[in-house]
């Protein structure tokens, strides 16, 4: 069966919907972000720390690289900067229907003030942080993925719901 990716900011809610979207369609999940801990032995924001952003790319295009080919009937999470590589995007539409999961600004400053775990957004003013990242990172989203899921509003189930349905389409399974 096809795979299923999910991309969006950070905050869009991919791990959430990630793993229900699995369960109701009996796919396996998988995260990004874990699947890098692991690797790593220790928290995203300490090997920021220890090692810089630029090599968690370099590590993120490492792991797509070893995904591809053998990922199957998995729902993949990904990082919030995954997909911006454009070298990733064009790895991301091969491993499978790439969802970009889309909340509005406010939607996405909400959930995200007070965040302690994300180093991209450490030290000073999360909106305006926020903001600028939104702004240069909104159309590499769009351009990567092959599907846009609207969020604000929706219950988990709408969103699920969408994607199935949109993955069904594409699988001519409607
Ligand atoms: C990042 C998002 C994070 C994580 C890292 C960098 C980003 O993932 O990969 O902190 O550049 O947006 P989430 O989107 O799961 O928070």
């Amino acid at each position: 069966m096809e795979n299923i990716i999910l991309i969006g900011f950070m905050g869009s809610g991919k791990t959430s919907v990630g793993g229900k979207l699995s369960r109701v369609m009996h796919m396996k999940f998988k995260d990004t972000d874990q699947l890098l801990e692991e690797e790593f032995g220790c928290k995203i924001s300490e090997f920021f720390e220890k090692e810089g952003e630029a090599e968690f790319r370099n590590r993120e295009t490492a792991l797509l690289q070893r995904l591809n080919g053998t990922l199957q009937s998995t729902v993949l999470a990904t990082g919030g900067g995954l997909p911006l590589r454009p070298e990733n995007a064009e790895l991301l539409k091969k491993l499978g229907m790439v969802v970009y999961l889309k909340a509005s600004r406010e939607t996405t400053v909400r959930r995200l003030s007070g965040d302690t775990t994300r180093p991209l957004l450490a030290g000073g003013n999360v909106e305006q942080k926020v903001e600028a990242l939104l702004e240069q990172r909104i159309p590499l989203y769009t351009a990567a993925a092959d599907v846009t899921v609207l969020t604000d509003g929706k219950s988990f189930y709408e969103i699920i719901n969408e994607i199935e349905k949109r993955w069904k389409e594409r699988m001519n399974w409607a």
